[in-house]
């Protein structure tokens, strides 16, 4: 009887929490509404609330579902595409991904050009999903063989095709405005100190931190901004300078220009961390090992900001960043001991974690 009783309260727990939303509406219903993840270890050992937006959690697996819903929703809104045509991006990855179940989706054609630097499940996920990829020399914006002009070509030789141009597309950063700071506003109740996190395009930190000013003008922005970007620099000396040190191996994150949505929205960011490659990759096996979380190295760099970030804004500061998307994407080199040495990187993984790195 009291088991019984036991069992029925607990059932009840269960599905107050699993059946409090409503059924979605397909692949692109699923996207959005992430949970937000309170980091306990970092919180309690900084005396600070340290959260974390768990977009690995889309359904496409990163928070560039959001973008590419957008940015097609867009194409289709202004007629720039019809049914049965063809989507095509430039991309580093997961913007494809996302583009790629998008397009499944919705029945539209995926062409992904991006370098050919990215990890090889990337590579195989989108050919999976459907997706026609061309993997291309990884030049500079200004080589008119970059990824995005053959991208862009690629799309005016066919009839029925938009090239959706992620780097320059208001619908990208509009994503975060009216999906992803909405949800964080309300899932922190109202009561933020500080948002951080790393850009690729720029379109989550420039979106989120758009919204969250409009909220509250007292909420700091801070970017955080891996080795090899030029980001740093330019919020640091005000837009005077663009410098870039050492190369970027974080995956999907590290500009060597200041993107088109970063321009206007500088004057929303006020501080920029700066961070080796080390401190990032020994919060990846932190992450995993004291709180469970198994994500990306982008992920883990943002989270390093919001630790420093919540140290400078003091005791009790309530932070908040983007889990960006999982490690499964990266696993064969962010556990492989081969890769790591090759990066000089095995050393930075605190010893007692080492036991993580599984693969050889
Ligand atoms: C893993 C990862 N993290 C972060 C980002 C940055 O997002 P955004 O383009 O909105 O700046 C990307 C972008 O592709 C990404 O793939």
């Amino acid at each position: 009887m009291l088991r019984n009783l036991i069992a029925k309260r607990c059932l009840s727990a269960v599905s107050a929490r699993a059946y409090a939303t409503k059924p979605v509406d397909g692949f692109i219903g699923a996207i959005g509404n992430t949970p937000l993840i309170r980091l306990n270890r970092l919180s309690q050992e900084t005396g600070t609330e340290i959260y974390a937006k768990a977009e690995f959690m889309n359904p496409g697996g990163s928070v560039k579902d959001r973008a590419a819903l957008y940015v097609v929703k867009d194409a289709e809104e202004r007629g720039l595409v019809q049914p049965g045509g063809t989507v095509v991006e430039g991309t580093a990855g997961n913007t494809g991904i996302g583009l790629a179940h998008v397009c499944r989706a919705k029945g539209y054609q995926c062409v992904i050009y991006m370098p050919n630097t990215q990890s090889q499940e990337k590579i195989d996920l989108l050919r999976m999903l459907g997706a026609t990829v061309y993997p291309v020399p990884a030049v500079a914006f200004d080589n008119p063989e970059n990824y995005n002009h053959q991208a862009r070509r690629h799309a005016e030789r066919l009839s029925n095709a938009v090239w959706t141009d992620q780097f320059d597309n208001r619908a990208n950063r509009r994503a975060h405005i009216e999906t992803t700071g909405p949800e964080i506003w309300q899932q922190m109740g109202g009561r933020i100190d500080g948002f951080t996190c790393s850009t690729g395009t720029g379109g989550t930190l420039a979106g989120i931190a758009r919204f969250l000013k409009e909220q509250d003008r007292n909420v700091r922005i801070f970017l955080a901004d891996p080795p090899g970007s030029v980001l740093y620099s330019y919020i640091q000396s005000h837009g005077k300078l663009a410098e870039r040190s050492g190369g970027s191996i974080t995956e999907g994150i590290g500009q060597g220009l200041v993107t088109y949505y970063l321009q206007p929205d500088t004057e929303l960011v006020v501080d920029a961390l700066h961070f080796s490659v080390e401190k990032t990759f020994a919060m990846l096996y932190r992450l995993l090992d004291e709180e469970g979380i198994y994500v990306g190295a982008s992920s883990a760099l943002n989270v390093v900001a919001a630790v420093e970030m919540a140290q400078k804004l003091g005791t009790g500061s309530r932070v908040v960043t983007i889990l960006c998307d999982g490690a499964y994407r990266y696993q064969s080199r962010l556990f492989s001991r081969k890769w790591l040495e090759e990066k000089s990187l095995y050393g930075a993984i605190p010893a007692h974690l080492q036991k993580y790195v599984v693969l050889p």
